[in-house]
């Protein structure tokens, strides 16, 4: 079969399929439906400093293409992840990535340096652009000055690689990617949730509880797709596709818009165990393609308008 093996900088995994944050939780809840070691890596549910109870329910609500989710960012917070999650890591090989969030710059500097001497944790992913839990206030990454600013903060506060997770939900992605990289990034996830809205119109209210949520699933692929593209053209960092990947062929559309990795998340919620069918799921259609290696596609269409 194809060689499926990739470079994300420094780190290579066994194949380009990570899962996304928030789909598995925060240790190994998945591992009865597709054994980590399936994928190329693991993402966590973001941590926070503080744990969080999130917002009330109801808080997902299922569409006819994908989930509206308005979760907020509920988790036990750092101490119990180092505490209690960590350590059933130990010895896990695939790739390790935590998502750490906050709402002030202080919490994500404070998270990246308790994390810092976490040897299983292989990536920092950054969420500057949950769409759930700010207030009135815009998340950091629909401003390239702010996210440029944290990022350099976060960079000096540890040795680890920093994927910065950017925001659907501005008009320019790739100008957001640039201050990522600017600040120090070594890598861009590309998309977090697109801001969306449920209604039952019987109810006389909206469906989901804070009105809006971050919507994600195949409604969002080609918007997710364009972001990546724009974002493998403006920087010189690796960028990590997300957004509505349910198949293979998915998977090699954004590794050829110059992805060198992607995440999957909603198509989880419906087939848990689909993460870890889809390595050999592009081995069989690059196989089928003549290409004997995953790198080929990496980047194929990146040029093009
Ligand atoms: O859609 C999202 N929901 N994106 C995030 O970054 C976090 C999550 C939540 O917890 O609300």
């Amino acid at each position: 079969m194809a060689r499926l093996e990739v470079a994300i900088g420094p780190i290579t995994a066994r194949n380009p399929i990570f899962s996304a944050s928030g789909t598995y939780g925060h240790g190994l809840e998945m591992t009865g439906f597709t054994p980590i070691e399936r994928l190329g890596g693991w993402v966590s549910k973001t941590v926070t400093l503080h744990p969080r109870h999130g917002n009330p329910a109801p808080r997902l609500c299922e569409t006819e293409a994908g989930l509206i989710n308005s979760i907020g960012l509920e988790n036990k917070g750092i101490d119990h992840y180092v505490e209690h999650v960590l350590p059933t890591l130990v010895g896990i090989d695939s790739i390790v990535v935590t998502n750490i969030g906050g709402e002030r710059d202080e919490e994500l500097v404070e998270l990246a340096a308790r994390l810092d001497g976490q040897a299983e944790v292989d990536v920092l992913e950054l969420n500057l652009s949950c769409p759930n839990v700010q207030d009135g206030k815009l998340p950091l990454a629909t401003d390239p000055a702010r996210s440029e600013a944290v990022v350099r903060r976060v960079r000096e506060a540890t040795t680890k690689p920093i994927w910065v997770k950017l925001t659907p939900n501005v008009t320019r992605i790739g100008d957001m990617a640039v201050a990522a990289e600017a600040g120090g990034a070594d890598g861009i996830t590309a998309v977090n949730t697109l801001l969306g809205l449920s209604v039952d119109w019987r109810s006389g209210r909206p469906g989901v509880a804070t009105v809006q949520g971050g919507y994600s699933g195949p409604g969002i692929k080609p918007v997710a797709l364009r972001s990546a593209w724009e974002c493998a053209k403006r920087v010189s960092i690796p960028v990590v596709g997300v957004g509505g990947i349910t198949s293979a062929d998915d998977v090699l559309q954004f590794l050829a818009v110059g992805c060198a990795a992607v995440q999957v998340g909603t198509s989880a919620f419906s087939d848990p165990s689909r993460p870890g069918r889809l390595a050999e799921e592009v081995g069989a259609l690059l196989d089928a393609a003549g290409i004997g290696d995953v790198r080929d596609v990496i980047g194929t269409i990146r040029d093009g308008r």
